[in-house]
């Protein structure tokens, strides 16, 4: 009688000590963006073939009652960018140019991003997040995301984002991955010029402020 007693006792302390561990887990750490990270590379890894750089990526998603905005309704607007983070490390991995980046001891950041909502996502809409490189330098790589939805394939989000690498050059990695001349580089759209030329004037108006 005593052991079991002394048993249940023990149990009960585990479970609060696992318990606690969770929650202080929870609290510290934002554990669903670290779980839905491994996960789109995991799945990339087992079921989807690699891709080459200039190919066009995939990643699916599902707007939960933990993604509403403070009317309860919509997808809210940091949502958005935050898993546009997902579709980026499922691009960098399936594509092989982090492999190809980390490999030469170098690595990228992202450094801008625009996004032009165009049209609120719901609660429970499913969508899927394309990734597509559409311009690249010595310095940075720029890429196009788009928010489809999948009922009637509209493109609620557009993106154009800019990232800074490092330690290495960048044309060249994305060239080779490719397997084009050096000198390689694609068409710019018109937005792409406007977006490059807003991040240089922001930066030369910030730069004459600092001096
Ligand atoms: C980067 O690589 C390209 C070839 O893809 C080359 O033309 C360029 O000079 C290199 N730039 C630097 C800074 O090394």
């Amino acid at each position: 009688m005593l052991k079991l007693e002394l048993d249940i006792d023990l149990i009960m302390l585990l479970c609060s000590i696992v318990l606690a561990s969770i929650i202080v887990l929870f609290l510290f750490i934002d554990i669903q963006y670290f779980v839905r990270s491994i996960f789109v590379l995991v799945w990339g890894r087992i079921f989807e073939l690699r891709k080459k750089p200039d190919e066009l990526t995939t990643i699916y998603g599902l707007c939960t009652t933990s993604d509403l905005d403070i009317i309860f309704k919509h997808m809210n607007n940091a949502r958005y960018v935050r898993e546009l983070d997902f579709a980026r490390f499922h691009f960098y991995d399936r594509t092989g140019i982090y492999k190809a980046i980390i490999g030469k001891k170098g690595n990228i950041l992202q450094s801008a991003c625009i996004i032009r909502y165009r049209r609120t996502i719901p609660l429970f809409t499913m969508y899927k997040i394309t990734t597509k490189i559409v311009y690249w330098d010595e310095k940075s790589v720029y890429l196009e995301q788009q928010f489809i939805s999948l009922k009637d394939n509209f493109i609620k989000a557009v993106v154009f984002s800019k990232q800074g690498v490092v330690g290495v050059n960048a044309s060249e990695i994305i060239n080779d991955l490719l397997k084009k001349e050096d000198s390689y580089r694609p068409e710019k759209t018109e937005e792409l010029e406007h977006f490059i030329s807003c991040l240089d004037a922001s930066s030369m108006r910030l730069r004459k402020k600092d001096e």
